[in-house]
């Protein structure tokens, strides 16, 4: 298979969810359809528990199963699928946000019962900011839940997108008789025996016809007539230039437990889902056709074993073919690596592959020379957009508790922050360092972490920060500018690389900030042009 072939056929994309939507579930479920796996319960759940376990524990129990999940990768008709792993827990949600940069498109699971949730909603509006192409899957039909068309009016309201029903449930819960595949005019329908098997469905072009009055009773035969009558007035004609330009969202109903509505949504998606995509670079817009490699670093994942330092940097391939052994430019440290075991991943297991080709993730042996956003290049000096630093939520000052172990504190500071475990400023005042994080969890996994696998010690100390903004003065010789640093001064301090960040207490101080000072610019977040 040539060169061009290869990439038309793969299909990189990833699962968002609120946790406990079923993300985990229709994973595995996919995985089976493409043979990757042989039964149900193989893929472990990766979601963090708040049970008995303290939260570390928990962490690193999470941390070793996500390391197999991290990429999920089979074939189906012909096509090579890469599901690229995304937490759900909202304390990760920066994990999320970078993986994102590295799909093509994305399927977003919502439970029928409990709706749109928060997750979600913050999932999906990175999506759109970036027109990532979105199908919608709803979820656990056999369940009672909310009305299907209320369903897709909060799917388009709180969720801003347009909805296309390509398939429609029969009943739901108690009464849940199938699915009507309007994509392929099929009906499928459920039984609740057998839940793990696969069931096709029956051709069915004419719902019209009395037979299905004997197929699901006359009553449903009704409904279903009158609703598909509503789908095909109300709501607009699939159109796939529209999905790919993220301006519609088809939409299936299903039940990933019992494995209905899987085989529509995944039959539909090999079909309409986008090929790799050119990406922007701060220089040009690549295209994955081109012969020369080029990729980006998307996640760091370092070694469960903490007495060896060596991580796993996930690279998406943007264009050209990666080779094992061959030497590429690593543009930010301006060096030359070569990599001798180069690894891919198929379902849950990792192997060392000779070649990669745009689309594909590999993971790349790393003994701190990565850091999230790096771009490898055959040479060319240029680097990819669109890996920005979001404000934390969480600020507190990180204090060396053993002083003999000053030098392995600050440099488990540096991988970690280097692996996007959090973000660290340090105040330009007295050079104190502040840990900024999504979620309070992240203070344990770095306490833990601190000890457990570079032998230091650190304590934190409360600060009161609402916001970090990036500051972007229009012109820095500027008396505005030079007013704002003098009197701003205990508030500002430097992110890990080097950009001037505005830790402001509140939101007034913030408004206060850009009506005192309008050259001046407060972004929030680290990437602006
Ligand atoms: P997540 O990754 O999005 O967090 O969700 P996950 O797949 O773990 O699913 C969350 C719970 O919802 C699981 O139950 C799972 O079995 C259930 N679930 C998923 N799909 C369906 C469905 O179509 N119908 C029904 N009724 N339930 C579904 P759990 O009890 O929390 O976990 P487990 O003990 O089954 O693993």
């Amino acid at each position: 298979m040539g060169f061009i072939e290869e990439i038309a056929r793969r299909r990189t994309f990833g699962i968002v969810s609120h946790p406990d939507a079923g993300k985990t579930t229709l994973t595995e479920k996919l995985l089976l359809f493409g043979g990757a796996i042989q039964e149900a319960g193989a893929v472990k759940n990766n979601k963090i528990r708040k049970s008995a376990t303290s939260d570390f524990m928990e962490i690193e129990r999470q941390r070793g199963i996500s390391v197999a999940t991290s990429v999920l990768a089979f074939f189906y008709k012909d096509k090579k699928i890469n599901i690229l792993d995304t937490p759900g827990h909202k304390d990760f949600a920066e994990d999320t946000f970078r993986t994102l940069t590295a799909v093509d498109s994305v399927i977003v699971v919502i439970d029928v019962a409990k709706g749109v949730e928060e997750q979600t909603e913050k999932l999906v509006a990175v999506c759109r900011m970036r027109q990532i192409p979105i199908i919608v899957f709803i979820n656990k039909l056999d369940r009672e839940g909310k009305d299907a068309f209320d369903l897709l009016d909060e799917v388009e309201q709180k969720l801003g997108l347009t909805t296309v029903p390509l398939s429609f449930p029969i009943g739901m819960g108690y009464d849940f008789k199938g699915i009507y595949n309007v994509w392929k005019e099929k009906l499928n329908l459920y039984s609740g025996e057998n839940k793990q098997k696969i069931s096709t469905g029956v051709e069915f072009t004419d719902i019209d016809k009395a037979e299905l009055d004997d197929l699901i009773g006359a009553d449903a035969a009704t409904t279903l007539r009158e609703e598909l009558e509503i789908i095909r007035e109300v709501y607009p004609s699939f159109n796939q230039e529209a999905y790919l330009s993220g301006d519609q969202q088809p939409v299936f109903f299903g039940s990933a437990l019992n494995n209905f509505g899987v085989q529509e949504l995944l039959d539909c998606f090999v079909e309409i889902a986008p090929p790799p995509l050119p990406k922007s670079s701060d220089t040009r817009l690549v295209k994955p056709d081109e012969k020369k490699l080029t990729g980006f670093v998307f996640k760091i994942h370092a070694n469960m074993d903490p007495n060896h330092r060596n991580r796993l940097a996930f690279v998406k391939i943007v264009s050209g073919i990666f080779k094992r052994n061959f030497p590429y430019t690593h543009v930010r440290l301006g060096k030359k690596f070569k990599f001798s075991s180069p690894n891919t991943f198929f379902a849950e297991k990792k192997e060392i592959v000779d070649e990669s080709f745009p689309g594909d993730i590999v993971g790349l042996h790393d003994t701190g020379n990565f850091k999230i956003g790096d771009t490898l290049t055959e040479g060319e000096l240029m680097s990819f957009k669109g890996i920005p630093s979001f404000s934390p939520e969480h600020f507190r000052y990180i204090n060396n508790a053993d002083p003999l172990k000053s030098k392995q504190l600050y440099k488990g500071i540096d991988q970690l922050m280097d692996e996007g475990v959090a973000q660290l400023f340090t105040l330009e005042i007295n050079n104190r360092k502040i840990i900024g994080t999504v979620g309070a969890l992240q203070y344990e996994v770095i306490q833990y972490r601190l000890e457990h696998e570079y032998g230091a010690k650190c304590t934190y100390e409360n600060i009161h920060v609402h916001k970090a903004c990036w500051v972007d003065p229009d012109d820095d010789s500027n008396d505005e500018y030079k007013e704002f640093i003098r009197i701003k001064q205990k508030y500002l301090a430097r992110d890990k690389q080097g950009q001037l960040v505005f830790l402001a207490d509140s939101a007034f101080s913030i408004q206060m900030a850009q009506q005192k000072y309008p050259s001046v610019k407060l972004n929030f977040t680290s990437e602006f042009d």
